[in-house]
């Protein structure tokens, strides 16, 4: 059974890992082990000596032996004389804060729990054991309710908290995480994914030292800046091996991650929403729902680590029927012409994209209202036909009679000041009533903490997706929200409407995306601005990044596939010179820096020419054919970025099928070939080339690795793809006297 619990000791078991927790004599939850199966109760490790201004429960007498200061603990609350950073804090009525939780009850349930309103892990085929242990605070009658589920084939514990009120006066709850790991030992690396506008989800790897590391977003959504997911690695793991801990948030507003080393060279983590742009009023006999964390271990390294996430995502978290499925090639007008196109130029593109066998014409911003610069129109989702030259449905059925699917854009959440619904509804825009709101990107957010804003939203996608033979839908969210103030709220509950927002945002998606399962949905925040669990469980893909420069694009996939399935991840062939960058890079190397992922194209076909689109055609075609692979297969990098060469395999589960893609950025004179090393092939199994029909040994490809090309270019990209036989007459015979 993935979880038992027996005299006071719980385990969970998926199936390459343990966790268990343990509830001492005091009635504390303390949290034992998370790692390796081991077949036991770990508690024979706890070791706690009597440590000098640690302090003692009063239930502990005189006993200096006792501290919560120095145990791990599971989820503790703060005040109580343990100095670390609390997992939740709490203002009671009586203006005080700490909170003391002792073990209550628990129940093992047969079922993936349930959190309202946020987006969370599901069992699909197979039923999912949750496990809810309830944790009270005896004073001040607060509970909470700590809930686990175990999903064993992809070594993944989803854990998040329910805070339940059952005193008798409202409380504040200042602080809740989702999750908080106590590990008794200190030597970790933790890798994070930091980032810019166009270049999200950088890795670092930093050593943790003594005091806090945190990372955070004060911005209202998960951010390009950092990626609500973090590992903690031994110092000398590696992509292959070492222990490995992955924590993931599915959580698309502020959040922040803390990894704080004591005095005993202990570890606490928590995540959570961002503590210090957040706080709750919690009335009597109601309850909070923290958004969920997921946690996965691997003992060998990263890329079994992301191997886990992946599945995870695709099995458990991404709940469009698209999880599965071959997404369209798209041609996508953005980079073609910016604002200024209409009917005719977007027919012009379509007509090449039909000659190059594409799937999809998406029509990006500027299609509505007065929308013809970023300084107007947002909001007023009406169809701009002047602009277009021709009605909304002739133009959709000129593309559709092309062979094209028709795909838009869209932004709903924001607001131009030029337009009639700010002229209309000035008080649905978030800002305090006392100060000008900051402009960004020359727009403001409207209030979606208001669910007023949320059902005029509803309303107005859902005409437009009903009247319109649309098939998919790019949903874009362009600025860092500030002035966070919701003008339906009493001044104590201000400090919700960052979270209330989230909540509006999915509640839209959860409406939209249900009444019209039909149409793809891609995420999008100016590319890769809020790309979480907790969007993609509404949409199974997201724009990366708005840098499509192919070498750029190398360091923000490398980073991204960390955490998130290559089959979410937006990709596009670009322009030269890039529009970010400048630089330019073959269209060979371009198509297989996109490979991984949604692919598709956004730049003007119509400026292509008849050769050029037949190589576009050419590359879709050898795309379609590695679909399978992209959206069902196991990713692994093959090397980082950071060493000039970037490189990396899919395989399908079966290992039947390897492809493998790299690009070298750079080339010096007289060196040998570059060799790349592949992963995980069964041993003694062969495989063929398919370029050139050489059969290598599994082993020969794993240990020995495959030689790059040294051809003297600007930029270069190589793919091989193997194929594995199961012709015995093929293996290269070692021993035969004619062998060399
Ligand atoms: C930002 C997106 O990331 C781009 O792809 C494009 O859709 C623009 N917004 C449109 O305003």
């Amino acid at each position: 059974m993935p979880i038992t619990v027996q005299d006071g000791l719980f385990s969970l078991t998926t199936r390459d890992s343990l966790y268990q927790m343990k509830v001492d004599s005091y009635g504390v939850l303390n949290h034992t082990w998370y790692g390796p199966k081991t077949d036991m109760d770990m508690e024979y490790l706890e070791d706690y000596p009597e440590i000098s201004f640690s302090g003692n429960p009063w239930e502990a007498k005189f006993s200096r032996m006792y501290s919560l200061n120095d145990r791990t603990l599971e989820y503790p609350g703060g005040g109580i004389s343990d100095y670390r950073t609390p997992a939740v804090s709490i203002i009671h009525a009586d203006g005080s804060s700490s909170l003391d939780l002792r073990y209550e009850s628990c129940k093992i349930l047969d079922h993936k729990y349930s959190l309202p309103g946020l987006p969370s892990s599901f069992e699909r085929e197979h039923s999912v054991q949750s496990l809810k242990i309830t944790l009270k605070d005896y004073v001040h009658n607060i509970f909470v309710h700590l809930l686990y589920a175990v999903f064993e084939e992809e070594n993944v514990i989803a854990r998040s908290v329910q805070i339940e009120n059952c005193s008798n006066d409202p409380v504040i709850i200042k602080k809740v995480s989702s999750m908080s790991l106590d590990f008794p030992t200190g030597d970790f690396d933790v890798i994070h994914f930091h980032g810019r506008h166009a270049m999200e989800r950088m890795m670092e790897r930093v050593p943790i030292g003594h005091g806090e590391f945190s990372i955070a977003s004060r911005r209202g959504h998960s951010s390009h800046q950092h990626n609500p997911a973090f590992i903690l690695a031994e110092p000398t793991a590696t992509e292959t091996c070492g222990s490995a801990y992955g924590f993931l948030l599915m959580y698309s507003g502020s959040f922040e991650v803390e990894v704080q080393k004591d005095q005993l060279d202990q570890i606490r983590v928590t995540m959570g929403i961002e503590p210090s742009t957040f706080s709750w009023v919690l009335e009597k006999n109601e309850s909070f729902y923290a958004p969920e964390a997921l946690m996965s271990y691997s003992d060998q390294g990263f890329g079994r680590l992301s191997n886990q996430f992946h599945d995870m995502f695709r099995n458990h978290v991404i709940r469009s029927q698209f999880v599965n499925k071959k997404r369209p090639v798209l041609i996508n007008n953005w980079e073609a012409t910016y604002f200024n196109f209409d009917g005719k130029k977007l027919l012009e593109i379509a007509d090449a994209a039909r000659k190059a066998r594409l799937d999809m014409l998406v029509l990006d911003d500027g299609w509505f209202g007065t929308r013809n610069s970023d300084f107007e129109g947002l909001g007023d989702w009406v169809v701009n036909e002047d602009k277009l030259g021709m009605p909304f449905s002739s133009l959709i059925d000129q593309i559709h009679a092309k062979g094209l699917k028709f795909g838009l854009w869209i932004e709903p959440e924001m607001v131009s000041e030029d337009s009639e619904l700010f002229r209309t509804h000035p008080e649905w825009v978030m800002n305090s009533p006392v100060r000008l709101p900051s402009r960004s990107r020359s727009q403001l957010v409207l209030d979606l903490a208001n669910p007023e804003v949320v059902d005029y939203l509803d309303g107005v996608f859902t005409r437009l997706l009903s009247e319109n033979d649309i098939d998919y839908i790019k949903w874009d969210m362009n600025r860092s929200i500030s002035d966070f103030y919701s003008k339906l709220l009493p001044p104590i509950q201000q400090q919700e409407t960052g979270h209330r927002y989230i909540l509006g945002v999915y509640e839209l998606a959860d409406r939209l995306t249900s009444k019209f399962p039909d149409v793809l949905f891609e995420g999008c925040a100016g590319g890769g601005g809020r790309m979480d669990g907790g969007m993609l469980y509404y949409f199974p893909q997201y724009w990366c990044s708005d840098n499509t420069d192919a070498h750029c694009r190398t360091f923000i996939q490398h980073g991204t596939s960390f955490f998130y399935p290559i089959s979410t991840n937006g990709s596009h062939v670009s322009a030269v010179p890039n529009h970010q960058t400048g630089r330019v890079t073959s269209l060979k190397t371009r198509g297989v820096v996109a490979t991984p992922g949604t692919f598709g194209y956004e730049l003007d076909l119509t400026q292509l020419s008849d050769e050029q689109l037949e190589e576009v055609k050419e590359q879709t075609e050898v795309y379609r054919s590695r679909q399978n692979l992209i959206i069902h297969g196991d990713y692994f990098r093959l090397s980082d970025p950071q060493t000039g060469i970037a490189s990396w395999q899919i395989s399908d589960k079966d290992r039947n099928r390897v492809l493998v893609q790299s690009v070298v950025f750079e080339r010096r004179p007289n060196t040998r070939k570059p060799r790349i090393l592949l992963r995980n092939l069964p041993a003694g199994a062969l495989y063929r080339r398919v370029s050139d029909g050489t059969i290598f040994s599994a082993q020969a490809l794993i240990y020995g690795g495959i030689l790059l090309g040294c051809e003297l270019e600007t930029d270069a990209a190589y793919e091989e793809e193997f194929v594995r036989i199961e012709d015995d007459s093929f293996r290269p015979d070692c021993n035969s006297d004619s062998s060399i």
